[in-house]
Parts: C-alpha cells; structure tokens; sequence
C-alpha cells in the first residue's frame, strides 16, 4: 500500500466539480485501498478522491465507533464506507448544527448545520448500484465529503463567519465552558 499525499487549501482541485468513474478496474481497486490507508494514518473520517488531487467522483468514509449503554466505544464497531459516484436523493426536514475539520484544512475547526439524515444513491466498489439511508453523524460526514465532489468545502457552510476557530482557539473555549 502507498500512502498518498492530500491537498490543503488553497489547492485549486478542491474547488473543482469531479467527473464520474466508469472503470472498475485493478488500478481503481489499488488507489481506493491507498485511499483507505491514507485516511486512516491522517486520523481522518472521510476522504474524498479532490483530497489526494483526482478529480474523480470517489470517496472512503470510516464513520466514528458506535456507543454502548455506558458511553463506551464499541471495539471494532466503525463502519468502512467506499462511496463511487454518490448522489444525494432525499435530504431530511430536521437539521443539526455539529464541528466540523477536515484533512484539507488542517489546524481549523467549524460549526456547520447539516441534514440529520439523507438517503443517496451511489455505486459500490466493483461498480454496483447500491441505495443508503443514513443518519447522525455517518450522515454528516457523507455530506461533508459529498461536498467535497462537488468543489464544496465546510468552510462555506458555516452557521456564523465567527464559529470558525483554529484547534487551539476551539479547546479553550470548550474548556473555559466546562
Ligand atoms: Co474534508
């Protein structure tokens, strides 16, 4: 496997929409599987082919571990999503505001408000039509890195210009509330 170099801001491919993948190849099969490693060494939820500079419809998405009664994360509980050619096909009424990063915009975080679920269509890895519906924060990420293939970043959905703040400006502020 080969980790992949990701693009930061102001990267001109972030803003850019992708094009459709049409071959499920081998080499498609090589770059999704540095896709993943990639994402999992930076730490990331989510990563969007813009990220590592193709301007292709694909994104890798490992969603936070699922909680148990007690609060405690599940071991082996995250989900690994590969995403080809996603479309969103029904946003729900409800919204959440959350805190949002990303691996393109390194040392930021912001709030932005999202659709607490959504149902998309999309394409799995060998090519088939699959249909998801998804909810609290797999949604959100899916929205997050659905953005990404369309040259969209969080930085422009903020809920106010001011919940923007870098890492350490955020930790404070979390700490002074506790
Ligand atoms: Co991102």
């Amino acid at each position: 496997m080969t980790l992949l170099d990701i693009v930061t801001l102001p990267a001109a491919i972030l803003r850019k929409k992708t094009r459709p993948v049409t071959t499920f190849d081998d080499e498609l099969q090589t770059l999704i599987d540095n896709m993943i490693e990639t994402m999992r060494d930076a730490n990331g939820v989510g990563l969007a082919a813009p990220q590592i500079n193709l301007p292709i419809s694909l994104t890798v998405i490992e969603g936070l571990p699922k909680i148990d009664e007690d609060g405690n994360d599940i071991p082996d509980s995250r989900q690994l999503f590969v995403v080809v050619n996603p479309k969103i096909v029904w946003h729900s009424p409800e919204t959440i505001d959350g805190i949002e990063g990303c691996l393109s915009i390194p040392g930021y975080l912001g709030e932005v408000e999202r659709s607490e679920a959504i149902r998309i269509r999309a394409q799995n890895r060998q090519g088939k039509k699959v249909k998801m519906r998804l909810t609290g924060w797999t949604a959100r990420i899916f929205q997050h890195e659905i953005d990404h293939l369309n040259g969209v970043l969080y930085i422009d959905k903020l809920t106010a210009p001011e919940n923007f703040w870098t890492d350490e400006e955020f930790h404070k502020m979390r700490e002074e509330e506790e």
